[in-house]
């Protein structure tokens, strides 16, 4: 039997045509609410499951508003929680493709309350793994992490070597691909985990204190309020566009090669970006629509407990296994992003 290997532009044609069932954990979140966003715009059949612990109504809301009420009425929506089993029985019957992403973010919240990170993480990662296989869908694609690198000082990273976790949440990330990989092994259960490294874009939450960097800063930067740069700036990042991401999550479902199946793949663009490139890249893309960031400087603090000093993947193997190429470097998805986050912020505050 040939498998033959189709890249994204095609596989989206062929989806197009062809509605399949999907479940999307985490729906409301970030990156499941733009998951969400692309397979109804392809026509697809979509489930999802959220308890809205850091994903947010308005998100879906939004999504809403994009798709046509056709495409809308192909998605359903169960409010619940993956540390009760029931909840993802019910999630997964009759489904085809699973798309994993609901857990508890964020390297700080670990760091200040890990029973909680462990619950959503472990306990509901396993839950999800259990009734996945008990309801026999075709592929389990779960959102790994670059966290699982840990202490490992190559760069760029590749898969096969890893280091030593350095936080409760890189503890979760590394576990769930132990379960998955003996899932394989003893259940004959495929799956296929993505380490997402920095993902941004539309609908990453910029408030709360565990917010991710690139939504935080812009909020800052629109608002005028200082930017705060843990360390010196030199720190490195690999930062990678949401539209990246879900492309990788598309072709990790449907991926017929054997090859490609109970593996983990670097998400990633391959660039290497320091916070004060980033913190430059942000603030000029901002400064021709808010003119008070001409000349604005960041705040330099102390280094943050947990963080790596520099991450940056090797992204050869999703290029090779699942045709994965990225649309978008880190300029493009700020210029793509930049009018969501100045329309969402818009009237939250006088600027
Ligand atoms: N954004 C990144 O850069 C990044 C990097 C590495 C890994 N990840 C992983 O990708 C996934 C999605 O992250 P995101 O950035 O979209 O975060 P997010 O917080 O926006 O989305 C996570 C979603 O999961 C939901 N959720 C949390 N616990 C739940 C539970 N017990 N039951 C049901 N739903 C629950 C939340 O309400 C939220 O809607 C997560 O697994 C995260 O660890 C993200």
């Amino acid at each position: 039997m040939t498998h033959q290997r189709r890249d994204y532009a095609a596989l989206r044609r062929e989806l197009a045509g062809n509605p399949h069932t999907w479940l999307v954990t985490g729906v409301a979140g970030f990156i499941g609410s733009n998951l969400l966003e692309t397979l109804l715009v392809l026509d697809q059949n979509v489930v999802g499951l959220d308890n809205f612990a850091t994903g947010h109504r308005h998100n879906l809301e939004e999504v809403q508003a994009v798709v046509t009420a056709e495409q809308w009425a192909r998605f359903s929506f169960i409010e619940g929680d993956i540390r009760q089993l029931d909840d993802c029985r019910k999630a997964c019957d009759g489904v085809e493709y699973v798309l994993h992403e609901a857990a508890l973010g964020s390297v700080p919240r670990s760091l200040e309350d890990p029973i909680a990170t462990n619950a959503s993480n472990i306990d509901g990662f396993l839950n999800m793994l259990v009734a996945a296989r008990d309801a026999k869908v075709a592929r389990f694609v779960y959102a790994a992490s670059s966290s699982t690198y840990g202490d490992h000082p190559g760069l760029p990273k590749v898969e096969e070597k890893i280091g030593k976790p350095l936080s409760p949440y890189a503890v979760t990330k590394l576990v769930n691909e132990l379960y998955a990989e003996v899932f394989a092994r003893v259940y004959g259960f495929g799956s296929i985990g993505l380490r997402y490294f920095n993902i941004f874009g539309a609908r990453q939450d910029p408030e709360g204190a565990y917010a991710a960097v690139v939504p935080k800063w812009t909020s800052a930067m629109i608002h005028n309020e200082p930017v705060f740069i843990n360390g010196d700036g030199e720190t490195s990042r690999d930062f990678c566009y949401i539209a990246n991401a879900v492309q990788a999550n598309l072709l990790a479902a449907t991926a017929e090669h054997p090859d490609a199946v109970n593996q983990v793949y670097n998400v990633a663009v391959g660039d290497r970006t320091t916070l004060n490139q980033l913190f430059e890249a942000i603030r000029s893309t901002l400064a021709p629509r808010f003119p008070h960031l001409q000349g604005f400087e960041p705040v330099y603090r102390d280094f943050r407990a947990g963080d790596v000093r520099h991450s940056l993947a090797d992204i050869g193997k999703a290029r090779s296994l699942l045709t994965y190429e990225p649309s978008h470097r880190i300029r493009d998805g700020l210029v793509e992003a930049m009018d969501w986050y100045v329309n969402s912020l818009a009237g939250q505050d006088s600027y």
